[in-house]
Formats: structure tokens, sequence, C-alpha cells
């Protein structure tokens, strides 16, 4: 699949726009999720028992930033809907950078970690390996980057958002490429048979 630039614009602005004005009930519908199994197996990585710089990737309306910043570390989320933005920030009061992943202006060597809870899915493939790039730069040196995908072998509209559902061998090797060893992979939902996991989570190390 190729795409041009106008092509890449609308992919964003088409999925954006869905999220901005779907987001009061995607907050609603997704603030009591548990996401606990995905915090563990972010935070297992980091030995030390220090506050953490975190990168909330797609952070959506702040359920995620809220739970990093009640256990003590430091996060900061990005999300290119504005109405997410806005919701984020009265919830958590933490710093959330409005910003496209098409067009990222991250800090170099910034972040521990980067949390990307179901956000990086609509990225499109031919750009995911500069974005996972830029990802591996705003990381320091061991920096552990989290993803939770659904899995599949497709891409494309699904409504009006973009996706792009791959499985565990592709996603690795889309990781390497960039620079990640990756160190721990699950399907969710947690206990039921894999044919009914429809979301894959990988944990990488940025080397
Ligand atoms: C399925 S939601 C997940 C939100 C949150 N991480 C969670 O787990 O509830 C996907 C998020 O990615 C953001 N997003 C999608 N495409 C984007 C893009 N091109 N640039 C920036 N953010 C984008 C959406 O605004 C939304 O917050």
């Amino acid at each position: 699949m190729s795409q041009n630039n106008k092509e890449l614009n609308e992919i964003e602005n088409v999925t954006l726009s869905h999220y901005d004005r779907n987001a009061v009930s995607f907050w609603e519908g997704t603030r009591d999720h548990d996401v606990s199994q995905n915090y563990e197996a972010f935070l297992t990585p980091f030995s030390e028992c220090k506050a953490l710089d975190i990168l909330d990737f797609g952070c959506g309306p702040g359920r995620d930033i809220k739970y990093f910043q009640s256990i003590g570390h430091r996060p900061v989320g990005l999300d290119g809907s504005i109405e997410f933005c806005i919701q984020a920030r009265q919830y958590t009061h933490c710093k959330v950078l409005h910003q496209k992943f098409l067009s990222l202006s991250l800090p170099q060597r910034a972040f521990d970690g980067v949390f990307a809870n179901a956000a990086l899915f609509h990225i499109p493939s031919q750009e995911l390996p500069r974005v996972l790039r830029e990802l591996h730069a705003a990381l320091r040196t061991g920096g552990i980057l989290f993803i939770s995908n659904p899995r599949g072998n497709q891409e494309g509209w699904n409504g009006q958002r973009y996706g792009h559902f791959m499985q565990l061998q592709d996603s690795q090797a889309y990781l390497e490429q960039a620079g990640f060893e990756l160190i721990n992979h699950y399907y969710r939902p947690k206990g039921i048979p894999f044919d009914q996991q429809p979301w894959l989570a990988t944990v990488s190390r940025s080397i």
C-alpha cells in the first residue's frame, strides 16, 4: 500500500475527526477499562523503583496518564485529537502534547518509557518505520516501548478510522528494524482461547 501526502493527511484528519466527535462517549465507554495487565507488563522491566518519565502515546482522555501519575511517575500525554487533549489536561493536570503521529516533534532521549495503548495501529504501514525510529530517539537507552494493538493481517478503513493490523512476526520485524528488541508479548483478553483474543501486546527495549 502506498499513499501520497494528501492521502496521509486525509487518514489522520478523518480518523481524528471521528475521535473528536465521539470524545465524550469514548471516555464514558473506556474510563473503567481494566488495563492492569498492560500497566504491569510495561512497568515490570524497570528494575529500579524510581519515578519514570513516561510518554502516553495516543493518550485519549487520560485514564492511563492518571494511573501513572497516581503511582508517582511523571507522565506526559500526546494525542492528535484536541478534544481528548482538553479532557486529559482537565482530568490529570499533566502536560498533554497536541501532536499528530505523522508529524511528531519530540524531545530526544527524554523518556524512560513510551506507553502506546490501542494507538499505534492507526499509523499507516508505510510511515510506521519512521514513527518507530522517532519514538526510539525520544527514549533513553534501554527505554521501554509498550504497544497494544488489535491483531490481524489487514490495513485500511474501518468506518471512519484507519487501521493497520499485524500479527506478532510482522510487529517484531518493524520493532527490530527501528532498534528495539522484543522482550515480552501476550494476547488479550487474558485466560480465553487464542482465537478469541483480538489484542496483541508487545514490550520492547530500546537498544
Ligand atoms: C483507540 S484510542 C486509544 C486511547 C487511549 N490510549 C486508550 O487506551 O483509551 C486511539 C487514540 O489515538 C489517537 N490518534 C489516532 N490517530 C492519531 C494520529 N494520527 N495522531 C495523533 N493521535 C491519533 C486518537 O485520538 C485516540 O486518542
